[in-house]
């Protein structure tokens, strides 16, 4: 039995690529370990978010996380608002954090390379893994399940985890990063060398969790690909079909050369389709789950249960930390 905590972006609707890189896997994981999943809305804020959207975001990934499969009475399911120690722990780890580090992370570069110049780029933006960090070791977690994308953060996180313990007391469990084998990096549909993302402008790009079947069979038709017509995979030269093949079998179970054998001589519209319908079938059911939830006063009796339970587990951290650090008072026994 493991501790399990892993944390997902209320930024907008969920893409495929959340689900195949990260849920899939948590709802494995939750059958024999003691998980914690975060809706972490304070991560979201270190770019400009709108306030409306941003609370219907924050609502429906918490439906969806229940949707794909996540067992309230099993995990906790929490948003990272609603406990104050992770953004404490947040600040006493930025402080043992080196601005070099920081900026040296891929995600603060990309993200800021968007962005027009220094001025338009969020303080928050760049002291965002510490704050990660935070997440991921008040719970005393043993396993972070992520996509490709997370892994510098992770091995900041278990830089930071070191730091700390060397310099005050050996507090932090030291996280392990799990990236899954196929799906850890689900591409653009429009530009396959590029990661999917649900905050990519063009919409033809990403498969939304709720994107309805009629959709999701438009947006695979038009995905970009290769003009050779041969189903192989082949990351390098055949960027688009790799990354249908990858998404067919994440999604069908099916192996990859399994999937190469059974599209042998055909064309790329029917395997198209096929993937599609793939896709569609693994959607469908947690789109009827999500429209059940979304409104229901459950929801919140499972969010509050969840903020509780963690909010429990993380105070006990947070306070063996603040000790160690040196903050605060130490109450004389009289
Ligand atoms: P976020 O919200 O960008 O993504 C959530 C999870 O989905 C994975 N993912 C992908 N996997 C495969 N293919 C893709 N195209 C793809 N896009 C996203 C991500 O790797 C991630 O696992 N910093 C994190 C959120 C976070 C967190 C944490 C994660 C905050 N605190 C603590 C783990 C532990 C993020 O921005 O994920």
């Amino acid at each position: 039995m493991h501790t399990i905590f892993s944390g997902i972006q209320p930024s907008g609707t969920l893409t495929i690529g959340n689900y195949l890189g990260a849920i899939q896997h948590f709802i494995e994981l939750q059958k024999e370990n003691d998980c914690y999943f975060c809706i972490v809305d304070e991560h979201a804020i270190t770019v400009p978010q709108d306030r409306l959207k941003l609370r219907n975001n924050i609502r429906s990934l918490a439906a969806l996380y229940l949707a794909s499969g996540i067992n309230p009475e099993k995990s906790t399911l929490f948003i990272q608002s609603e406990v104050p120690a992770h953004t404490q722990l947040g600040w006493m780890l930025q402080s043992i954090s080196y601005i070099g580090e920081l900026e040296r992370m891929t995600q603060f570069k990309d993200k800021a390379a968007k962005s027009a110049g220094k001025e338009a780029v969020s303080s928050a933006l760049l002291t965002y893994p510490p704050l990660m960090a935070s997440d991921i070791l008040l719970y005393k977690t043993d396993v972070v399940p992520v996509g490709e994308d997370q892994k510098q953060h992770l091995e900041l996180t278990r830089n930071l985890a070191e730091r700390f313990n060397n310099k005050f007391n050996d507090i932090f469990t030291i996280p392990e990063v799990r990236i899954p084998e196929v799906g850890a990096r689900i591409m653009s549909l429009q530009d396959p060398t590029k990661k999917m993302s649900k905050s990519d402008e063009n919409e033809k790009a990403f498969i939304s969790m709720l994107d309805e079947p009629k959709k999701i069979e438009k947006k695979i038709k038009s995905a970009v690909t290769d003009s050779d017509g041969i189903v192989t995979f082949d990351a390098e030269n055949k960027p688009g079909i790799s990354n249908l093949l990858t998404i067919h079998s994440s999604c069908s179970g099916e192996s990859i050369e399994n999937l190469e054998t059974a599209f042998a001589g055909k064309g790329y519209g029917e395997f198209k389709q096929a993937t599609a319908k793939a896709v569609i079938d693994i959607l469908k059911p947690i789109q009827e789950r999500y429209n059940e939830l979304i409104n229901s006063e459950k929801l919140d009796e499972i969010l509050d249960k969840g903020a509780d339970n963690a909010s429990f587990e993380a105070n006990k951290v947070l306070k063996k930390a603040k000790k160690a650090m040196g903050l605060g008072r130490v109450k004389k026994k009289r």
